[in-house]
């Protein structure tokens, strides 16, 4: 304990040096509270404002997907690439061990597999379990235009309740109703939906045309999903072209954790969306990577 006397008297005041008091640059987050930013500061890299999340999430809806059947070979060696791990709690305490010191974006709703009705979902996991894993965000399901729409931004605006209770983020997953084509005007209004009841980062998908319209629209940070694997080159070119047109990173699963070479596509991915690189420099990396 410090003692009460006889200490050197406090004199380093900076009288003239204005104190700083420097904005939170991460799109439309500058007002949360400190719990919250330095959550959303794990998950996206402060310098580059951007995120490689790795999505192997796959299971909670379709049992062992192909690339996720040992998740011991086939997850752990990227582990160490990825920025974010998004995953179920299943799957995290079995598999993920707690010493890679990485951000988790927790899935959270539950409910319906590929066998019955998806998207009927409720909370599957409470904030209590999201806190005792140390999650930084969690991530809820919400199908806009579909059956269960509103049952599922229920869903959301009870985790974003009690998110802001305990300050963690949550990340809402716009799932694409049966019916509804993924352009443009598609996914710019339910990020939009989402980021209006107060989801703090959106998962959505890129389209081909319009997707500036989508993340201009959509004032939080927006994560693209990667959708079923197409080659590793296109797949870069998806990454490229969605940060090109503002979003902030990438939720990718199957077209990394299925690529011919995983770890190779992981940092190709990375150099993208972090360093900017142009689809042909991460390919070629991609290529040279593979051999090693
Ligand atoms: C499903 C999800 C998945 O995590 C996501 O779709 C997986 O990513 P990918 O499409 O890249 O395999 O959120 O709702």
């Amino acid at each position: 304990m410090a003692e009460a006397t006889g200490n050197i008297d406090a004199s380093s005041f900076g009288i003239d040096i204005p104190v700083s008091n420097p904005v939170y640059e991460l799109k439309g987050s500058n007002n949360y509270d400190w719990g919250m930013k330095d959550r959303l500061s794990r998950v996206f890299n402060p310098t580059s404002g951007h995120t490689v999340m790795l999505a192997f999430d796959h299971g909670y809806i379709m049992g062992p997907t192909s690339g996720l059947e040992r998740i011991d070979l086939s997850i752990l060696p990227l582990v160490n690439h990825a920025d974010c791990l998004m995953c179920t709690r299943g799957i995290l305490r079995s598999c993920i061990p707690p010493v890679h010191n990485k951000p988790i974006a927790l899935r959270c709703s539950a409910g319906s597999t590929v066998l019955t009705e998806l998207n009927d979902e409720c909370i599957g996991v409470e904030i209590e379990d999201a806190l005792r894993l140390n999650a930084s965000m969690m991530a809820v399901m919400v199908e806009v235009g579909g059956k269960y729409e509103a049952l599922t931004i229920r869903n959301l605006s009870r985790m974003i309740e009690t998110g802001y209770r305990y300050g963690v983020p949550t990340l809402g997953v716009t799932a694409v109703g049966r019916d509804m084509a993924r352009d443009a005007r598609y996914l710019g209004m339910a990020s939009r939906v989402l980021a209006e009841n107060g989801a703090q980062v959106v998962k959505t998908y890129y389209c081909e045309d319009g997707f500036e319209t989508v993340t201009a629209g959509c004032p939080v940070p927006i994560v693209v999903a990667g959708g079923k694997k197409i080659p590793e080159r296109d797949a870069l070119n998806l990454a490229y072209r969605a940060i090109d047109l503002g979003a902030a990173g990438v939720d990718m699963g199957r077209n990394i954790f299925q690529a011919e070479h995983p770890q190779a596509m992981i940092q190709a991915v990375r150099a993208i969306v972090h360093d900017s690189q142009t689809v042909d420099v991460a390919y070629e990396m991609y290529n040279d990577l593979k051999d090693t």
